[in-house]
């Protein structure tokens, strides 16, 4: 696939189609659209598509012209849609060969890099294990072009970048379990870590043994999978202060709830239970290329939770690698326990800012739907970090409550803290275990189980993995100040 930009005005694009955004009440003169304007064909209603086949005056063989809305609110995330839906329309045509004409003053860096995203988002499908299509599957070539554009193509760049590590992230997602185990997970980060110059590091069991990572092995030894704990390490040439990102993400491959067993239906979508420790890997392949000035560390627990012959009980009490106890009450509140020794280990290799992912909750979906991001932080400024890179990524995030009193609902009488908070609360209470173990470093945890996945096709974007909030991760390190 090649992206590109190319200074030429509009007529003078060579595409098999070229995009036109129109917005609404447009008086569109060119290309004889002013009769389809005129009977009400064209609305320029957002995401309204209308092909045209041998426009006039113009070198590209198609048009699609493309409806951008009202003006006043066109910005980056709405055309990051636009040319998403575009891009999945001229698929469905097989039309590879894309470009986009752009009004000059609609061509800012974040609008160059949103329309490339989208169109290298759209494009995405979660078809790898689909024979017999093979030759339908690759975008050709995306062009933006601006007439009198330029110094575009590193913001061009920067949008291939972002998107292909989410595409890669979603890929990761989309894996079945069978295929993507711990050890699969790992031996993928090792490759993209080779790819992009990167450390990687892998411990195995004996080695989390050793660091008394009780609390993480436990949910591991109901599966005959071993776990691993992938470490990713990027370092800048020269670091411009002494902070230390650490971006940890839950990798639980396939969340059965182990003896506290989840319900058949739907249970095939816990496949997913790795978005968090894939989007941290996506992250980390689009940090090697954009270099920010900050260390950053990706840290990916990855167990398979199994309801085994060696699986953990409930009932059960593990001692973390941070010394504390933890009474098992629900073995399908695995999560938090994996990411609390993945937290403590963060710190311990020196950290000073700590993001998770985690697909942590289904409370969370009850509370926010489908549509925002669950975010908890333990520390305003962190908070502030992380909601300003999401708002500059598109990405939808909302604060939720993390105060000491809800610290009550995970009380256990035989051990320092239980897995669980009773029926209320459930993402907070979640948020709540895990602050334990991030102690007094500023944090944010996003719960990502209703975002990471999405349930029916977009015009913008296929169902399946979203490789939400890999864009905002990146944004995060490279904002860095
Ligand atoms: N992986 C699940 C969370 C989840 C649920 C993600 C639904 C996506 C959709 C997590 O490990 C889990 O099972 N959480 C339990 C916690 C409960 C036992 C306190 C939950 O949310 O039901
Ligand atoms: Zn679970
Ligand atoms: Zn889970």
């Amino acid at each position: 696939m090649t992206i590109a930009t190319a200074n030429s005005p509009l007529p003078q694009v060579e595409a098999d189609a070229l995009i036109v955004p129109v917005f609404e009440a447009a008086r569109e003169e060119r290309f004889g659209a002013a009769d389809l304007i005129e009977s009400g064909e064209i609305t320029g209603k957002y995401l309204d598509l209308t092909l045209i086949h041998h426009p006039q005056g113009v070198a590209a063989k198609r048009l699609l012209l493309a409806g951008a809305g009202k003006p006043d609110k066109f910005d980056a995330p709405q055309l990051r849609r636009l040319t998403g839906a575009a891009v999945r329309f001229l698929k469905s045509k097989s039309v590879k060969k894309i470009a986009l004409a752009l009004e000059r003053n609609q061509a800012t860096p974040a609008n160059v890099s949103a329309a490339v995203e989208g169109a290298v988002l759209g494009w995405f499908e979660p078809d790898r294990y689909k024979t017999g299509e093979e030759d339908k599957k690759s975008l050709e070539s995306f062009t933006v072009a601006v007439e009198n554009g330029s110094q575009l193509s590193a913001a061009a760049e920067r949008g291939r970048i972002l998107a292909e590590a989410q595409n890669f992230t979603r890929e990761l997602v989309n894996e079945p379990a069978n295929r993507l185990t711990p050890l699969v997970m790992a031996e993928a980060a090792r490759k993209m870590a080779a790819e992009f110059h990167l450390q990687c590091e892998v411990l195995d069991r004996e080695q989390m043994a050793q660091l008394g990572m009780g609390a993480l092995l436990g949910v591991a030894q109901g599966s005959a999978e071993p776990p691993a704990l992938i470490v990713v390490r990027y370092r800048p040439e020269s670091a411009a202060g002494t902070a230390h990102l650490g971006l940890v993400g839950k990798g639980v491959t396939f969340d059965t709830g182990g003896i506290s067993i989840k319900p058949a239906d739907g249970m095939e979508k816990m496949k997913y239970d790795m978005a968090g420790g894939a989007s941290m890997l996506g992250a980390m392949r689009a940090i090697a290329q954009l270099k920010p000035a900050i260390p950053v560390t990706a840290f990916v627990p990855c167990v398979e939770n199994m309801p085994g012959s060696r699986a953990q009980r409930p009932g059960d009490i593990v001692t973390a690698m941070s010394g504390k106890t933890i009474e098992v009450i629900n073995t399908d509140a695995e999560g938090r326990l994996i990411l609390a020794d993945a937290l403590h280990y963060a710190k311990q290799q020196g950290c000073t800012h700590l993001v998770d992912a985690a697909t942590l909750t289904g409370a969370i979906v009850v509370a926010l739907g489908h549509l925002n991001v669950g975010l908890f932080a333990n520390d305003d400024a962190m908070r502030d970090r992380v909601l300003a890179a999401a708002k500059a990524e598109g990405d939808r995030m909302w604060n939720m409550p993390l105060e000491d009193d809800y610290k009550d609902y995970l009380k256990s009488p035989f051990a320092d803290i239980a897995n669980v908070g009773g029926r209320w609360g459930g993402a907070v209470t979640a948020a709540m275990f895990l602050k334990e173990f991030a102690g007094d470093t500023p944090w944010v945890h996003l719960d990502i189980a209703g975002t990471a996945w999405i349930d029916d096709n977009k015009p913008y974007i296929s169902k399946g993995p979203s490789g939400v909030p890999v864009r905002t991760l990146v944004r995060l390190a490279t904002d860095w100040r």
